[in-house]
Parts: structure tokens; C-alpha cells; sequence
């Protein structure tokens, strides 16, 4: 079937090979007056003015009636898959409760680790079908989504397999990956290592299901440390995994320089992340994933994106969407955040939402911009 999307206001799109670096990140292609031929839900053509004739036979045509085009938006750090919410945990924070702390407590993840484990594969799958209803009502036709909130296998699994499920459901395209290693589960509070231990065990077994193609981390003090972390991650390298980590995202304990020395594909969150580290991200092929939802909802201070930007990082922007620190799936709020308080131009923000993550998540020869060739994600 052929589609030929006609009077487009605007197309844009980013045309780099990522990962889109520092002032590049602007640099962003326009064309006006502009239409789109998809075939086979691949871009066919892509051009400006009189829709060549080669093109019309057999197509049905729409009329954008002067709407703009971007990609379709990839957010690639996303918990999807979770039970329940915990609004009753808003006043804690108001009062001063520190994020850490109601974790420490058994609170946060914890609680909604409790959630999860009990949750039928049914009640998982109606909650997180909601969501990306409305991430898709957002534009984002891509989404990256974690487990960890069962940090047991069985949990872990069930949480991959209701994300395996919907991604096949789709239009969403979901990349899955397995954080086990999201919070210290209350029987190993007094031996993480032990964890740790069970952790790279398991993850032989998870890379033979297929469920996950990915590894993250939480690295942060109280949490796992860089020791236990590179544990972890050297052994889901080796198993064939992508490895990203949740990098200095309160204390700066290193988490950015350990994702560039280990080549992962993402740190994110780097609320934190000293200045001195900036140079070994830029140098590498790590994105700096930015979350600025969570700095909104945590009221803790943004990212230093323009410092980042001007240092020569690859940046993404995800919505960190969970239950705690980031409880939304709007993914237009994430954007504006993006610019409003991290201080990104909106050309930026486009590659920052579209071809640099689709490269954190492996996939940028096939979404991430309108290109001849690509999969035909795109939003009107
Ligand atoms: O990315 N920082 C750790 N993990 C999540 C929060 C998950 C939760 O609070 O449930 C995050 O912010
Ligand atoms: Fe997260």
C-alpha cells in the first residue's frame, strides 16, 4: 500500500549520523511545502512542491492541510510496566522527605516492587496499555521500558514478557531492558553483593529468553556502587546486552565516567555529573540521556544541559516515566521542560528526542528521522 502525505507545511528532521554532538545538535533539515510517500511503512520519497507523477499510481493521498511534520519521538528511559501509583508518597516529598530516604525506609520502589510482584499479567498489561495511549496521543512511536520492580527473576520476567507482549500488540515499538539491579530487595539488605551475585547469574538466563536487549543499573550512593556496577555490566556485555546505567543522578560518584569507559549506550539522569567528566562523555559514543521530568517532580535542580552541549555531549531527553519520580506520560511537558529548563533550542530538543536516542536503543539505521528508506514514524 502507498500513502502520499501532501501540503506539509514543514518537514523537519535531523539528517546526522548520530551521535549528534554539541553545537551539531542544532542542526536540523527543513523543507516547506513539503510531502511524504510511504510505501511498505518506509519512506519512499521525501520532497518539496508538485508530487512527481512516478509516484501518484495506486496512492492514496492525504492532505496535512498545512500541518508541520517531525519524526516520530522516541523516548528511550521509560519504567513502564509497574502496579499501581504512589500519589500518598506527594506530601512526604512536599515536606522535605528526602527520595532516598523514603527508599531506605521501604518506600519508593520498594513499595511498588510490592505492587508488582502481586499484580496479575493482566492488571500489568491493562495499566501499561493506558500509558502508551497516551504516549502515543504524545507522538512517541518508540519506547524504551525497564523492569525492575520485582527484583526476584519470576517478577522480572513477568514484567518483560507483558512488554514483549504489547510491543507486539503495538504501534508502539517497545526496546525492553532488564533492571534487576533497580533497588537492593529487603532479604539482601545486609548483603548486596550477594545480589549482585544472583544478578549476573540471572542474566545468562534473561539474554536466552530474548525478553531483554538491554542491561541498566541504578548507580548511586546507598544504592549500587561503581564496584558493584561494573560487575554487573561487564558481565551483561558480555553476554550481548546494551548496557546503560542510571549515572549520577543525586551524588556524583562517577556513574557518567564509568557508562563512557564502558562504552554504554546511555547515562542518564547526570543531575550530578561533575564537570570534570564531561570531556570522557563527549569523547565517547555514550548519549547523555536527560530527565528533565524528574527534576521537575523530585523539585531537585536540572541537568546542566547547555554546559553539556557547549562540552560537546550527545544528548538525549526521556521521560523517565514511572510511578515515583517522574508519574507522567506526557511527553510534550517532557519537551517543553527540555527547553524551558534545561535551556534547549527547539531544534536541539528534536535530535535530542528523535536520532540521538534511537541510537542509545540500536536503532537509528531504521527510526530517529525522515529519511529515504526508514521506517515511516512520523507525527503530524
Ligand atoms: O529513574 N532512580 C531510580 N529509578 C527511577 C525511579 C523509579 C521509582 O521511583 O519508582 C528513576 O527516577
Ligand atoms: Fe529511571
Amino acid at each position: 500500500m502507498k500513502t502520499i502525505l501532501v501540503n506539509i507545511k514543514t518537514l523537519y528532521t535531523s539528517k546526522q549520523i548520530p551521535p549528534v554532538k554539541g553545537s551539531s545538535m542544532k542542526e536540523i533539515v527543513s523543507i516547506d511545502n513539503a510531502y511524504l510517500v510511504v510505501e511498505n511503512g518506509l519512506f519512499q520519497a521525501i520532497g518539496s512542491g508538485v508530487v512527481p507523477e512516478k509516484y501518484l499510481n495506486d496512492a492514496v493521498i492525504v492532505d496535512a492541510m498545512q500541518a508541520c511534520v517531525v519524526p516520530g519521538f522516541v523516548d528511550s528511559h521509560t519504567h513502564l510496566v509497574h502496579a499501581s501509583s504512589r500519589e500518598h508518597e506527594f506530601e512526604q516529598k512536599l515536606a522535605g522527605v528526602p527520595y532516598l530516604e523514603i527508599l531506605a525506609k521501604g518506600g519508593g520502589i520498594l513499595s511498588t516492587v510490592e505492587k508488582t510482584r502481586k499484580a496479575s499479567v493482566d492488571e500489568l498489561l491493562h495499566q501499561a496499555r493506558k500509558s502508551l495511549q497516551h504516549f502515543l496521543s504524545y507522538g512517541v512511536t518508540t519506547l524504551e521500558a525497564k523492569s525492575g520492580y520485582g527484583l526476584d527473576l519470576e517478577t522480572e520476567i513477568k514484567q518483560l514478557q507483558v512488554a514483549k507482549q504489547l510491543d507486539k500488540e503495538g504501534p508502539i515499538e517497545i526496546v525492553s531492558t532488564y533492571m534487576g539491579a533497580h533497588a537492593i530487595p529487603p532479604a539482601y539488605k545486609q548483603n548486596v553483593d550477594a545480589y549482585v551475585t544472583q544478578i549476573i547469574h540471572d542474566l545468562d538466563h534473561i539474554y536466552a529468553t530474548g525478553l531483554a536487549e538491554m542491561v541498566d543499573v541504578f548507580c548511586e550512593e546507598g544504592v549500587f556502587s561503581i564496584e558493584q556496577t561494573t560487575r554487573i555490566l561487564t558481565k551483561a556485555r558480555s553476554c550481548g546486552f546494551g548496557i546503560r546505567l542510571h549515572a549520577d543522578e543525586i551524588h556524583p560518584i562517577g556513574g557518567g565516567r564509568l557508562a563512557s569507559s564502558m562504552q554504554a549506550l546511555s547515562a542518564d539522569h547526570l543531575m550530578a555529573l561533575p564537570r570534570s567528566d564531561y570531556e570522557a562523555l563527549a569523547n565517547s559514543l555514550t548519549i547523555a540521556t536527560l530527565l528533565p521530568g524528574t527534576s521537575f517532580y523530585l523539585n531537585k535542580p536540572f541537568a546542566k544541559a547547555r554546559e553539556m552541549i557547549s562540552a560537546n555531549m550527545a544528548l538525549a531527553i526521556a521521560s523517565d516515566y514511572n510511578p515515583g519520580s517522574s508519574p507522567s506520560e506526557n511527553f510534550a511537558f517532557t519537551l517543553q521542560l527540555a527547553s524551558n529548563k534545561l535551556g534547549l533550542l527547539p531544534s536541539e530538543v528534536l535530535t535530542a528526542s528523535t536520532i540521538n536516542p534511537a541510537f542509545s536503543l540500536r536503532r537509528h539505521e531504521k527510526i530517529g528521522s525522515i529519511e529515504v528508506g526508514k521506517q515511516a514514524d512520523f507525527v503530524l
